[in-house]
């Protein structure tokens, strides 16, 4: 097998569209000969030219050297016929995700190339094993998974099949190298890494919206603002558009037989049953029209602060919060006060019960999600609007305040929970190494996190005790930890101790 590192190394690219173009180009800016094959004519050669004239104008911006685009973009050579690539050490495949188009590719591609290259696919769904089943060779091919758009995204994910040996699975590592990505080593399974663990905040974000507990747009803000995602999940999947969202989550469910953990909701097949894509058709979640204003996340009031209030239950920083707000906090409960508490992973209503706290009083503050900017309150039925206007107007002077209907673990703690028991799963299944599993949902998502650094920081025994909460309230298995978890909160130990 040729050296990754080798000067000479020529690199052939199947599929001249979106992925393939952009693995093209980070090949060529990588010193690496580049081949360039696309049944549609003419093709490879438009993207040849427009990776050049891509690079040429990032030298024009002043992002690298002019004589640099010059010669990555002499590496590039669009190729008339397929057994041009015959020379090359490595194959990228990105052609249709369709099983039986690559597999026929594949075969022919075994006959051309010499039999130590490697064949590597950028599927995003097809599992690697299957590509490779029929095969005279399969321990030479392996998953190559970029992200769009290919020259921005860092991460890549080499994903083993059955077959792949350790020299292959480390040759790769080094083109990836190579090519200016970060990458880690997943298990073929469905979604691979990534696109697996997004399915926690888009899925329990869209069952929050379903159960009418707020709307995206309060849901986008507190994971902005409690969680630090540059994105709230709703904006992100009009982002990439429901047309794409949709049917991945789909895959993965039904992949995974069912899993509950996984499921979407009604709501999401019917955007795009009614072609609401998200900013490519001008209405998703959100409305794109011109002049179309964002619906705000804060509820405000006109009513004046409660002087004083009863904090029942544990604190978790509550007494702090409202020494700031310079609100007096009783000693006892007045039968008058505002009740104040801080559940995890119960809502307003089974905390009065279980408590025997007057609901009509009780006011319930999520402190486990960050209230640096933004506070979600909750109240169960029947509670008095002008008490919970006047909690409203104790935060809002100095952070914005989300108002939801009663919900078993607010907004944050669901979802933040989801996240972190998803990749407690990913663990758990040795899908890849706790490093990894960050790495990777840092990289390929964006997460200000990883999901164990999620974990860690909210502390696996209240993430535990969130998701056993709210599945015992809901009767709902979608909500039950991961082994891993369990284990980890049960002996106080790191999400991330193997
Ligand atoms: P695309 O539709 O933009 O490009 C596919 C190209 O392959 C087209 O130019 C088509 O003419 C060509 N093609 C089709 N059959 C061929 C064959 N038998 N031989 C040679 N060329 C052939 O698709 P895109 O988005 O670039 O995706 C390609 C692959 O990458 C798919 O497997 C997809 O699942 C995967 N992928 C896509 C991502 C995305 O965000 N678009 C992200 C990660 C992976």
């Amino acid at each position: 097998m040729m050296d990754m590192n080798a000067p000479q190394l020529s690199l052939g690219v199947i599929g001249a569209g979106a992925m393939g173009t952009g693995i093209a180009q980070v090949a060529a800016t990588g010193g690496i000969n580049v081949v360039v094959y696309d049944t549609r004519p003419g093709a490879a050669a438009k993207a040849c030219e427009s990776i050049a004239a891509r690079l040429s104008k990032r030298a024009a911006e002043g992002k690298m050297a002019a004589e640099d685009a010059d010669a990555a973009a002499k590496r590039l050579r669009p190729a008339s016929n397929l057994s041009d690539i015959a020379p090359c050490a490595i194959v990228i495949e990105a052609i249709v995700e369709d099983l039986t188009v690559k597999t026929e590719l594949f075969s022919e591609l075994e006959k051309l190339v010499a039999p130590d290259a490697i064949l590597a696919s950028n599927t995003s769904s097809l599992p690697i094993g299957a590509i490779a089943a029929g095969l005279q060779r399969k321990d030479r091919v392996a998953g190559l998974h970029f992200f769009n758009p290919v020259p921005v995204m860092k991460l890549v994910e080499i994903i083993r099949g059955p077959d792949t040996t350790d020299a292959v699975a480390q040759a790769l590592f080094v083109l990836a190298g190579r090519l200016g990505r970060t990458p880690v080593l997943v298990k073929d399974t469905p979604g691979f890494l990534v696109n697996f663990g997004g399915r926690a905040i888009n899925t329990e974000a869209l069952a929050l919206a379903h159960e009418n507990v707020a709307s995206p747009a309060e849901i986008d803000a507190v994971m902005r603002d409690c969680y630090g995602f540059r994105m709230g999940p709703f904006e992100l999947m009009d982002l990439t558009g429901v047309d794409v969202n949709f049917p991945v989550t789909r895959f993965i469910y039904e992949s995974f037989f069912d899993d509950p953990r996984l499921r979407s909701t009604p709501m999401h097949r019917y955007k795009l049953e009614t072609g609401q894509l998200g900013r490519k058709t001008g209405r998703g979640f959100y409305s794109y029209a011109e002049g179309a204003e964002k619906p705000s996340a804060d509820t405000r009031t006109a009513a004046s602060p409660a002087s004083a209030v009863f904090i029942h239950g544990e604190r978790r920083g509550l007494d702090m919060l409202l020494a700031e707000c310079a609100v007096q906090v009783l000693a006892s409960d007045d039968g008058a006060a505002p009740i104040l508490a801080a559940p995890l992973g119960e809502d307003a209503s089974a905390y009065a019960a279980r408590n025997g706290l007057d609901h009509r009083r009780l006011v319930c503050i999520d402190m486990i999600s960050d209230t640096a900017k933004r506070v979600t309150l909750m109240t169960a039925p029947g509670a008095e609007r002008g008490v919970l206007e006047s909690v409203i107007a104790i935060f809002q002077e100095a952070r914005a305040v989300t108002a939801i209907a009663d919900s078993p673990g607010f907004i944050g703690q669901r979802v933040a929970a989801m996240v972190a028991n998803l990749g407690c799963e990913m663990a758990q299944t040795g899908l890849a190494s706790v490093e990894d599993i960050d790495l990777a949902m840092r990289l390929g998502l964006n997460y200000p996190k990883g999901p164990l650094e999620l974990a860690d920081a909210m502390g696996p025994a209240i993430v535990h005790q969130i998701l056993t909460a709210v599945q015992a309230l809901t009767g709902d298995d979608r909500y039950r930890p991961s082994q891993w978890l369990r284990r980890r909160a049960m002996l106080g130990l790191s999400a991330r101790q193997a």
